[in-house]
């Protein structure tokens, strides 16, 4: 939106994540654009305790006010919860770790510009990302009449101008020479782009890791654990309950442990472009893989083959921002109506990187038969009605070969 559109924006509430883009709205707003107040808006989503240095940096930077929200709890339970359910993997592999907390963040933005009596709202996304999709519009389906302020998309500085911007208001740079990476990271896994990343041939350094360990440093000895589900939700590890933070908490300490949970992909962005990005999501990568093994065992075959293409297109409209909008809420009308009796245990082995399935139970809801399966003595399934099956299934391909025989 250009400067004259926004001339009359008084109060603005911004979302914050204490980076430079964000940090350098905060004056550029007020300087360039006019606005008289500038709140900050900063979510707690797991990401740890660096988030009162965030609250002050934003008044240092010139905000008249800092929130800080936990947005925690929902965010596990209204958004990771039902993507694990939906497995969802954006091009089969990314499990949507920054995605899906940009909707979250942008509802809790729109309350409070609400309560606030703000005018407007922002965000320091660039032109180039997802983020900014994502946010404008969750926005816009949930405040249509809120102008929402992108300095960061007008403003037209290259990296190093916003540093020295920045740093001309006072903001320190805080991404260094030794540290040249953009990091996104919240309880679900950590996003890592830039910097020597940027040529899809270098192999990510050891050090933009902090949620996994390296193979090298992992244990020697596997470790087993299960992971118990209810109605398609992860509800307990190793038998031990946990409400659904504490279960991500334990997935990724487990996962991460031994190594588990990292991606370096090519990945397709809504504007078009490719990116390289790194990813480490231990424990959801964990859940996910437990979950799909779960559903194997206890949804029909026609359900789970269908379900696949639904995970797909609720995957791509969750990257694309499209969280609010009507496709969305009809496939969880269908993942939901799936999950009923997705209850039991899955088990696991962990070692050296790798999650490997070994064991699948359900006491409730299994299709699995043994008296089918069986080839043992105790085998149930009629051998002798397989012919007549075969007979009408295969008629097709014979009468196919044998008009092509006579041709
Ligand atoms: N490419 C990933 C996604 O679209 C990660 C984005 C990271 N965002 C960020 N502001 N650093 O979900």
């Amino acid at each position: 939106m250009a400067q004259e559109q926004v001339a009359r924006a008084k109060r603005v509430v911004l979302a914050y994540s204490g980076g430079v883009d964000t940090s350098v709205c905060i004056p550029y707003l007020k300087q360039e654009w006019g606005v008289e107040e500038v709140i900050t808006f900063a979510a707690d989503l797991g990401q740890g305790d660096e988030l009162e240095p965030i609250r002050q940096k934003a008044l240092d930077s010139g905000a008249s006010q800092s929130i800080v929200g936990d947005l925690i709890d929902p965010f596990i339970r209204e958004f990771a919860f039902p993507a694990i359910r939906a497995n969802a993997l954006y091009e089969g592999r990314y499990p949507l770790s920054t995605a899906l907390a940009r909707p979250l963040i942008a509802r809790r933005l729109v309350e409070v510009a609400r309560e606030l009596g703000a005018d407007a709202v922002a965000h320091g996304c660039t032109g180039k990302g997802n983020d900014q999709v994502r946010f404008d519009v969750a926005i816009g389906a949930l405040a249509p009449d809120l102008k929402v302020l992108t300095p960061a998309r007008e403003w037209a500085m290259s990296r190093e101008d916003t540093i020295a911007y920045g740093e001309r208001c006072g903001i320190p740079a805080p991404v260094s020479k030794k540290n040249p990476y953009s990091i996104d990271l919240n309880l679900l896994g950590r996003s890592i782009e830039a910097g020597p990343l940027e040529d899809p041939m270098v192999e990510p350094p050891e050090e933009v890791f902090a949620m996994t360990r390296s193979i090298s440093d992992t244990p020697d000895e596997p470790q087993v654990v299960e992971i118990a589900f209810e109605q398609g939700n992860p509800v307990a590890i190793d038998g031990l309950a946990l409400d659904p933070v504490s279960v991500i908490r334990r997935a990724n300490e487990l996962a991460g442990l031994h190594g588990f949970g990292r991606l370096d992909i090519i990945e397709n962005r809504v504007v078009g472009i490719k990116s390289r990005e790194i990813y480490e999501t231990p424990g959801l990568l964990l859940l996910i893989r437990a979950h799909q093994e779960l559903e194997s065992l206890t949804l029909a075959a026609d359900v789970v083959r269908y379900k696949r293409q639904i995970e797909s297109s609720w995957a791509d409209l969750v990257y694309q921002g499209l969280w609010f909008g009507p496709l969305k809420q009809a496939l969880d009308g269908f993942l939901d109506c799936t999950q009923a009796t997705v209850n039991g245990v899955v088990r696991l082995r962990l070692h050296k990187g790798n999650a490997v399935v070994i064991g699948r139970s359900s006491s409730s809801d299994s299709l699995y038969v043994p008296a089918m399966a069986t080839y043992g003595s105790d085998d149930r399934f009629d051998h002798r009605a397989a012919e007549g099956f075969i007979y009408v299934w295969g008629m097709p391909t014979r009468l196919w070969a044998a008009s092509r025989r006579q041709g």
